[in-house]
């Protein structure tokens, strides 16, 4: 694996230049056909898994990943390490201890800028693996990398964005990942007041992005859904508004036949459970090609030093 240069942490998607994004989609190709052996690609090496906010995918993703690949995890998971409690420790001498114990962290938390800054004490790499609103760009690595699985290409596509995309971090960092390359359209599917910002989308040419408050999915080549989450939490989104952006089978049916309807997850009911066997559906095989893409960051940030 060559890098293009030395990077010590991945903290937004933009720490990687597009030719980082390359090496690393490549080398999980390789990986996912076989044509390296995994089994011992990190022995002896250990991953700090820090995660202080919820994660299914992300965590056990990377847990698997590091142990397929010949090494091991070591978890927080107890509630002193979490920010807010009544024995707190910094998230910067936190972070700063158990790099010293790990060979790379992999680190979820709820304050981008709380992270980033605790990242600069670190003394070994440092993978976001999901901050706040802002980042989440190994979601994105692991979308470009179904994505190009797809459609053998990340150029000249249509793609469209559904959901709550204010509170998406999985759809800011894929855009930003996707501004590398040239779209064909973006188009964003948002309740009113819960769509993203200009700011979000620099890098995306203006005229390329249309916005519609409803679930307009004809035409795409990717109907990525961002989802509605958290019914029980702030903003609650009434009972039309999900129904409104639910992803069913018509909605399918309105899609041409080579598109792909894609999702970071944990879905609610943002996606029928009635469209899961359907050709389109391939949110689940995305999550599959994730193992993979984890074991070829874990891996570019693991030899950073070494090449
Ligand atoms: N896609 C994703 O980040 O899922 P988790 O929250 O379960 O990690």
């Amino acid at each position: 694996m060559k890098k293009t240069q030395q990077r010590q942490h991945l903290y937004s998607i933009h720490d990687l230049s597009r030719a980082d994004i390359e090496i690393i989609l490549d080398h999980a190709e390789r990986l996912q056909a076989g044509t390296i052996n995994h089994s011992t690609l990190h022995t002896g090496k250990i991953a700090g898994l820090c995660f202080f906010q919820h994660s299914t995918r992300t965590r056990a993703g990377f847990d698997v990943a590091m142990k397929k690949t010949g090494g091991s995890t070591t978890c927080l998971s107890a509630t002193r390490e979490v920010p807010h409690t009544t024995f707190t420790e910094s998230l910067d001498d936190t972070l700063r201890v158990l790099s010293g114990y790990c060979d790379v962290l992999v680190v979820r938390h709820p304050d981008s800028t709380m992270l980033q800054k605790a990242m600069e004490k670190a003394v070994s790499p440092v993978i976001n693996a999901g901050s706040g609103c802002e980042h989440h760009p190994t979601q994105a690595l692991i979308d470009l990398f179904h994505i190009r699985k797809k459609f053998n290409k990340l150029d000249n596509l249509r793609l469209g964005f559904a959901g709550n995309l204010q509170s998406s971090r999985a759809t800011r960092s894929l855009l930003h990942g996707l501004s590398y390359w040239t779209p064909k359209e973006i188009r964003l599917l948002a309740p009113v007041g819960y769509s993203l910002d200009t700011g979000d989308l620099a890098g995306i040419p203006p005229d390329t992005i249309t916005q519609y408050d409803s679930l307009i999915a004809e035409d795409l080549d990717i109907l990525y859904v961002a989802g509605l989450p958290n019914p029980q939490e702030q903003p609650a989104f009434s009972a039309e508004t999900r129904t409104i952006f639910q992803v069913n089978l018509e909605t399918a049916a309105k899609m041409p036949l080579h598109s792909v309807i894609m999702g970071p997850l944990p879905r609610i009911d943002e996606i029928d459970r009635a469209l899961d066997d359907s050709p389109l559906a391939t949110f689940f095989d995305q999550s599959d090609d994730g193992l993979w893409v984890r074991m070829s960051i874990l891996h570019f940030f693991l030899t950073q030093h070494n090449n």
